[in-house]
């Protein structure tokens, strides 16, 4: 029926190491949501981890992992498009013909490429400053109307979106271009435990400053017991004056579905130690599942390399339309 087809919607997580708390509900759990509503891609960024130096028995091992952390989150691969982005060669392809039109004084002026080159500024290469062009192209390979992305990533969706409509200028109308998506009550950006003034990270030089999805629950409940608070006594949600507090709020309430008036309620009276095991104890409770599913799947290589091989078909399939529509446009020869 006309009109009823659903919005294509793409994103991708890159598998270069832990995934914390904060990723998971700033974005995984938002990319379950989002598969009922729209017709989802979903990519493990290979190519794009490597902008930065990777172990390769570890780039393996976090590939396959995120790929079994999709689905033990709820992620439904029969539902969604979910693959491996080096699987894909059209990634790669179309970043080169993207190239072409994408200016070196853009991409020097990236936010992130200048952060990133000054935290490895011993690998300081081409690939750190076209990874922007590389997203585009994961982008608009699947025609994505939408692209669920935080903060640090709305500069490259805006390139992106610079992107495509030059190349839509310069050859006749041939991509999408993509907006970015917000999802409804996604605020939450997750703060470091250890200094609630910086995003949670995993590349956070203290472990205690994050909890992965892997943290067994002794590791969990130890960090939050650590976690940076105030000097005053009172729970409550106020995250300029009491942005550790505030933070712990705002984990209990994404893990337990509460409202944060309602959280306040509870800890009334409650002492910070209390507090503090109620929500390590909470994300503990939440994490075990998911970490016995994960496990489950890594143990079933059978069910795995099925997945990402259907994945990379089906991504494929979409995704040689667009580079063969592409390669017509630019005047690449393909027969007569
Ligand atoms: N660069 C993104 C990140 O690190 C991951 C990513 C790669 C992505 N390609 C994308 C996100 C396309 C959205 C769309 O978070």
């Amino acid at each position: 029926m006309e009109g009823t087809e659903k919005k294509s919607l793409f994103s991708a997580v890159q598998p270069s190491g832990a995934v914390t708390i904060g990723n998971y509900i700033g974005a995984i759990r938002n990319f379950v949501k989002l598969q009922e509503e729209y017709s989802c891609i979903y990519a493990v960024a290979d190519l794009h981890a490597i902008t930065v130096k990777q172990e390769p028995a570890a780039l393996r091992r976090n590939t396959l992992g995120l790929m079994a952390l999709f689905i033990a989150c709820g992620i439904d691969p029969e539902k969604c498009v979910l693959f491996v982005q080096s699987h894909v060669p059209a990634h790669a392809e179309l970043a080169w013909v993207l190239n072409t039109v994408a200016y070196p004084g853009e991409l020097s002026r990236m936010t992130q490429f200048k952060d990133k080159s000054a935290k490895h500024a011993e690998n300081v290469n081409m690939g750190l400053m076209d990874y922007p062009v590389l997203m585009a192209a994961d982008i608009l390979l699947y025609q994505a109307a939408l692209v669920p992305v935080g903060a640090d990533q709305k500069q490259h969706l805006e390139l992106t979106r610079d992107l495509a409509i030059r190349f839509n200028n310069r050859y006749g109308d041939t991509f999408t271009v993509p907006d970015g998506y917000i999802p409804k009550g996604s605020g939450a950006r997750i703060m470091s435990l250890a200094d609630p003034s910086r995003k949670m990270s995993k590349s956070d030089e203290n472990p205690n400053g994050f909890v992965t999805m892997d943290d067994d629950r002794d590791t969990v409940i130890r960090k939050f017991k650590r976690a940076v608070t105030d000097s005053d006594t009172e729970v409550r949600f106020d995250p300029e004056h009491k942005p550790g507090v505030s933070n712990l709020l705002t984990v209990y309430c994404a893990f337990t579905g509460k409202g944060t008036e309602e959280a306040e309620r509870e800890f009334a009276g409650r002492g910070y130690g209390d507090f503090k095991l109620a929500v390590g104890e909470t994300v503990a409770d939440a994490l075990a599942p998911v970490q016995a599913e994960k496990a489950r799947l890594l143990a079933d290589k059978a069910y795995l390399s099925d997945v990402i091989a259907k994945g990379a078909d089906r991504a494929f399939r979409i995704a040689r339309k667009t580079l063969s529509k592409v390669y017509r446009k630019v005047g690449f020869y393909r027969g007569e």
